[in-house]
């Protein structure tokens, strides 16, 4: 049955592709956003890649007038409001709508600002540390599933690929879609202060309760990144984020 339902940053990557989803499912969707400067840019209006169809209110989820009024008719909430760096991250979301020359966001992102801009990927340790890097059309089919699977009110799942990749092999990968395959990794030998070693999820309860499938593999969402990255400027900032970190001492 169709629902009316909000998700708290609707305007970001996830959110907006979550809305893409449910309106395609026949849903109504409501987003509370407040364009936050750091993903919009400053004096920004509402982002070209948001459908047209989704009802944008610009407001801040810290301002409960604002939240009133957006819950009103809700029958559903998605809270993907968040200030969001590569730090606070848990796993990287591979897919477009993240900004390229952003060096906060995810490390595919980096590595492909880095390589396109004729320079090596710079990676913390030893590049043997694994991560998982998950699709957002499968963040959107879990965050889907949970909305239509019964009785699944008040659990949590962990959503990711199931797949475990070191970042050097994740840069190559990134090298070889872009046609750079001779742009080898730079590994620094660097720690940053407060990373995990190895990141990955148990998506099992996912699979077996929601159904969830993840679907799209690590090489088939870099070359999805590719195709978009094509007539994209690629701004290489990661020197000056580098600085920064190492300024607050959070690099060692
Ligand atoms: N993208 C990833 O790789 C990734 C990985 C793991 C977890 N997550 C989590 O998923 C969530 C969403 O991530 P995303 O990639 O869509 O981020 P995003 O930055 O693209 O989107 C977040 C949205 O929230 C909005 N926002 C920020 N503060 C707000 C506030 N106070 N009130 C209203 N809106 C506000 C921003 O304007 C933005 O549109 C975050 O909690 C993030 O930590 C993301």
């Amino acid at each position: 049955m169709s629902k009316h339902i909000l998700i708290t940053g609707g305007a970001g990557f996830i959110g907006s592709h979550l809305a893409d989803e449910l309106l395609t499912r026949g849903d109504r969707v409501r987003a509370l956003d407040n364009l936050s400067p750091q993903v919009h840019g400053f004096n920004c209006s509402r982002p070209s890649y948001l459908h047209p169809d989704v009802e944008l209110i610009v407001g801040d989820v810290r301002n409960p007038e604002a939240v009133r009024k957006a819950l009103k008719g809700i029958d559903a909430v998605y809270h993907f409001a968040a200030v969001v760096g590569v730090g606070q991250s848990m796993y990287e979301i591979v897919n477009y709508r993240q900004a390229l020359s952003n060096p906060y966001t995810g490390v595919l992102a980096i590595f492909a600002s880095r390589i396109l801009n004729n320079n090596p990927p710079l990676i913390f340790e030893d590049g043997y540390q694994l991560r998982d890097f998950v699709s957002v059309s499968d963040v959107v089919q879990a965050c889907r599933l949970a909305l239509e699977v019964p009785g699944v009110t008040g659990s949590v799942f962990n959503i990711a690929s199931g797949q475990q990749h070191t970042v050097r092999e994740a840069a190559a990968k990134m090298a070889k879609v872009l046609g750079k395959e001779q742009i080898q990794p730079k590994i620094t030998g660097n720690y940053r202060v407060g990373d995990v070693r190895h990141c990955f999820a148990d998506i099992s309860l996912a699979q077996s309760i929601l159904g969830y499938k993840p679907r799209v593999k690590l090489e088939d969402g870099l070359i999805e990144l590719a195709g978009w990255l094509e007539g994209q400027v690629a701004h290489d900032r990661v020197a000056e984020a580098r600085e920064e970190l190492a300024a607050r001492g959070l690099t060692v």
